[in-house]
């Protein structure tokens, strides 16, 4: 490989110093920030570009013919552009925003899913976040649809097998999260994909914990809706996504009503706007998506494929030396893994190891988070999850396992 190809290592400590929060102190100690599937940090370019906006640039959007009204639709429109070339999706006309992963796919579920009555069916995996279970099982209280769920095995990958035995005719819709938050486990979504187009189910991809560690292109995927949060991808929170085909989303009928989403409203009737807007009523988080469209900006930049890489190499690190630990049992054993580690301590409560960690400055989640289903599979009230990011380091790691050992001295 000749020098000009070379690629340029990964600099993490030029990138650490991008995130003005991992300079701080927690109970004197350094911070150790390992619960970046819950939200990623914020690099000062995002911080920066949403301060740039409020000072200069506020003003509602899609309303007024004054300049500063103008300019606001301009960020806010541009940053609808930034996120369709981000996804590689055909026209801004499919990428809706909304508050969150959350309320995409409660818009799909509401709106898409009127459609559905008795004896159709949604397929979903026991991995799933409870934002993709509980839409479905409203949806199919209101509708009289049955949700099917497709089982894992102890190392949590999902059963395939099963999966495509579940699909039939009567599936509609086929729902499943690309990366699970709880186990960190990469689903295989090309064969999933294919297997519920085969029996014409359309498919909604969870993309919460994927798109800010791998490059999504949902032309190249083929699915029919993907959705994600501006903040689990180093955007600000309040800010989401919902992407979905044109010719899908033009069948769905609008979800909420209000100002922007209509055409012309009388009494007598209503006719509504055309796609995106017809599903974004209301004024939108427009410093949101200021704030979003930088972040991508900057994850492009560092290079998806570069942090990619990075989160595996700190994955096998962690995964390595975590194993090491006397009584530690590590939830979530896939083969193919995203930078996130589950684990249980023998003899002290998550809970309770959460707070010796947060005495350390370490930073993890403990509970069960927001994938219930997957604590009762594998028989723990919760687990402790360290997840890493663009930022995370080696000392980051370290400083985790060393908490552990002192979580250890104290509980015996
Ligand atoms: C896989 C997955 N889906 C959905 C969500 C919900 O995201 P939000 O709370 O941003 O709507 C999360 C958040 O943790 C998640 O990890």
């Amino acid at each position: 490989m000749s020098a000009a190809v070379t690629p340029l290592a990964y600099d993490v400590a030029r990138v650490r110093a991008d995130f003005p929060i991992l300079g701080t102190t927690v109970r004197g100690k350094r911070l150790a920030f390992l619960d970046t599937a819950a939200s990623a940090q914020r690099p000062l370019a995002v911080i920066e570009a949403v301060d740039r906006y409020e000072r200069s640039s506020h003003a509602n959007v899609h309303r007024g013919v004054y300049e500063l009204s103008q300019n606001a639709t301009d960020a806010f429109e541009g940053a609808r552009e930034r996120v369709r070339r981000f996804l590689n999706a055909s026209s801004i006309k499919e990428i809706v925003f909304t508050r969150g992963t959350t309320e995409s796919i409660n818009l799909v579920a509401q709106a898409w899913g009127r459609r559905l009555g008795p004896g159709d069916e949604i397929l979903i995996t026991w991995m799933e976040h409870h934002a993709n279970i509980v839409p479905w099982q409203m949806l199919c209280e209101r509708t009289g649809a049955v949700l099917k769920v497709a089982p894992i095995d102890q190392r949590g990958e999902l059963d395939l097998e099963a999966f495509r035995a579940l699909l039939s005719p009567r599936t509609k819709l086929a729902a499943f999260t690309q990366v699970s938050n709880a186990l960190g486990t990469v689903l295989p979504i090309r064969a999933m994909i294919d297997a519920a187009r085969a029996v014409g189910a359309l498919t909604l991809l969870d993309g919460a914990q994927a798109v800010a560690h791998e490059r999504v292109d949902v032309r190249a995927l083929g699915c029919d809706f993907y959705v994600f949060s501006s903040h689990k991808l180093y955007g600000p929170t309040g800010l989401g996504v919902l992407w979905a085909r044109e010719a899908v989303l033009r069948e769905m009928p609008p979800w909420q009503g209000g100002g922007d989403m209509i055409l012309t409203v009388s009494f007598a009737k209503t006719t509504y706007n055309d796609l995106p807007y017809r599903f974004e009523a209301g004024t939108p988080h427009i410093s949101g998506a200021v704030g979003l469209a930088a972040a991508i900006d900057y994850l492009e930049a560092l290079g998806i494929e570069r942090v990619h890489a990075h989160e595996q190499g700190l994955l096998a690190r962690a995964t390595h030396a975590l194993r090491a630990i006397a009584g530690l049992r590590i939830i979530g054993e896939a083969k193919e893994k995203a930078g996130v580690v589950s684990f249980t301590l023998e003899g002290v409560h998550p809970h309770d190891l959460g707070t010796i960690l947060d005495d350390e400055g370490v930073a993890v989640r403990t509970g069960h988070h927001c994938a219930m289903p997957v604590m009762e599979f594998f028989d723990v009230p919760a687990t402790a999850r360290a997840s890493f990011g663009c930022y995370t380091d080696d000392a980051d790691l370290e400083q985790l396992v060393y908490a552990l050992g002192r979580a250890r001295e104290v509980f015996g």
